[in-house]
């Protein structure tokens, strides 16, 4: 008991100024209510390792995408399920507006590893107007979620139609499986999620290198948001005319 608060205490020292001091992460965290679940292997992760990594990884995604940081100046950006350092937005320094969206959100921000607010992602919903969002970028998510038709709606809803959307997922077989990673994703399926809503701009396969995780197949691709239809009267939907055309204002 008394280990366990004193390991309590030096990781919240950690999390709040031990970070800035270079002292060492601990070496097992406190992952208080998620303890067993797949956030809690999440946050472990974090805290453990992913934060000491720093950025760098989300450089190595801008080249994997082909993208100059100068293009995306000025424009509005999400990153879904971006992780406690806010993502690609945490890179480029003339985002417009960016929309980091985590479901740990309430978590990563006590953190304060991102210089964004982190908006929360709760039941596949964030709390963002439609179409404010120019790009998106999901990287090393999409294959964390039960319900990924359900993150490609609510980017689909985020993005303004002809936005992009930059998908990095792991393409996991059955055998690459474990706590943190439950689901075995190919490129039809991702396919599959996403057509709905999306043109396939390209698409990539190849080993994970922006990651450097050994023996993984990475799917990478650019997808563009197509034209949200216009709501039709439903009259005019059967190929019918208007009431509106038909009946007078004095009808
Ligand atoms: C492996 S991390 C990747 C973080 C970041 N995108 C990167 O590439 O470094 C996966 C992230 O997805 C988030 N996540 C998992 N399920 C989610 C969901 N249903 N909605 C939003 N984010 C989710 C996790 O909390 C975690 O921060």
């Amino acid at each position: 008991m008394v280990v366990n608060r004193l390991r309590r205490g030096y990781t919240w020292v950690w999390q709040t100024v031990g970070r800035h001091l270079k002292l060492s992460p601990p070496s097992s965290c406190d992952v208080g209510g998620y303890v067993g679940s797949t956030q809690g292997h999440e946050v472990r992760y974090w805290l453990q390792t992913g934060l000491r990594k720093g950025t760098y990884i989300y450089d190595n995604y801008l080249r994997l995408f082909g993208l100059d940081k100068d293009e995306l100046t000025g424009l509005t950006i999400c990153d879904f399920g971006c992780g406690p350092l806010g993502g690609i937005p945490s890179v480029l320094p003339d985002v417009k507006v960016a929309y980091p969206l985590d479901v740990l959100a309430d978590e990563y921000n006590k953190w304060g590893a991102c210089r964004f607010h982190i908006y929360p992602v709760r039941d596949y919903r964030t709390p963002l107007p439609d179409h404010i969002c120019d790009v998106c970028f999901c990287t090393n998510a999409l294959d964390h979620v039960p319900e990924p038709v359900r993150v490609a709606t609510e980017i689909a809803r985020l993005l303004k139609p002809g936005g992009s959307l930059y998908l990095h997922v792991h393409l996991r077989r059955s055998d690459q499986l474990n706590k943190a990673h439950r689901y075995v994703v190919s490129e039809d399926m991702v396919r599959d999620w996403l057509h709905e809503y999306f043109t396939f701009e390209s698409v990539g396969v190849d080993w994970d290198w922006p990651n450097d995780e050994p023996d993984l197949t990475m799917l990478y691709a650019h997808l563009v948001r197509c034209p949200v239809a216009e709501p039709v009267a439903e009259e005019d939907a059967a190929g019918h005319e208007s009431r509106l055309d038909v009946l007078g204002p004095t009808d």
